[in-house]
């Protein structure tokens, strides 16, 4: 099981502008040329609203619960020959939908969503130190926020089954959730950031030894701070 650590930033470092290497003849506005557009309607007023907040208020856990019910929640599930795929909101490869989440709160308590049965579970760690390290490392990279953190999870069992190089696809859903999550929690007037550590600390303090999951990503979630 190949697991990915925590990326760490250099510093010093400016991006340039670089561009492809490639022959690039003329430059030509095709969205112009087109009668589609988003109209003024929330979707376009979430897109453009949406921006990583790192000062958050408060939020309870009912709060929190909309949003990752609102990404998470499963509206079909296969039978016979489709067994185990399902349909959502997010997009993901195979229709697997390997990726799930968590609400730590600053207390340290841990509920997870289950898509499953459409319902939040309370959950015991087996390493409650762990805990307590995973919320100060947020804190050191967040310290603006008062709400509670969201740690994406990846059940790898049925990806690794069904696809040869599956790897990316975990990292792939986990993108569509993150930037999902974004939206709602832009459109419900609530704060969200996310973080770039991967929370796979978390994962393992809550699962027995050998567990498969991997962490893909953590993020805070907030109210707007006055
Ligand atoms: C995978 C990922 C990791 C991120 N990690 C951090 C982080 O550790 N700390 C932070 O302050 N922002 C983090 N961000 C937020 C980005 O810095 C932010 O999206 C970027 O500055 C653009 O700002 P915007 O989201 O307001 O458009 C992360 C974003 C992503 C998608």
């Amino acid at each position: 099981m190949s697991r990915t650590e925590d990326p760490s930033p250099r510093t010093g470092i400016k991006p340039e502008r670089k561009g492809f290497a490639w022959n690039s003849e003329n430059t030509i506005d095709y969205a112009q040329r087109s009668t589609l557009s988003l109209d003024d309607g929330l979707l376009k007023a979430s897109m453009d609203g949406r921006r990583s907040i790192r000062s958050q208020g408060p939020i309870s856990v009912a709060d929190a619960a909309v949003v990752l019910r609102e990404t998470f929640r499963t509206t079909f599930f296969g039978a016979g020959d489709l067994e185990g795929r399902r349909r959502k909101r997010l997009v993901s490869a195979g229709a697997i939908h390997p990726v799930k989440c968590l609400i730590v709160t600053g207390a340290g308590e841990i509920i997870f969503y289950n898509d499953e049965d459409d319902c939040f579970e309370s959950i015991a760690p087996t390493a409650p130190s762990e805990v307590r390290s995973f919320l100060s490392e947020c804190l050191e990279v967040i310290p603006g926020v008062n709400g509670c953190f969201l740690v994406l999870l990846a059940d790898t069992r049925d990806s690794q089954a069904l696809y040869s190089n599956y790897q990316s696809l975990l990292w792939r859903d986990a993108g569509a959730a993150l930037q999902t999550m974004a939206l709602i929690s832009t459109t419900l007037g609530l704060a969200f950031c996310p973080l770039g550590i991967l929370g796979q600390g978390l994962v393992d303090a809550l699962l027995p030894s050998g567990h498969t999951a991997i962490g893909v990503g953590v993020a805070a979630l907030g109210s707007m701070a006055p």
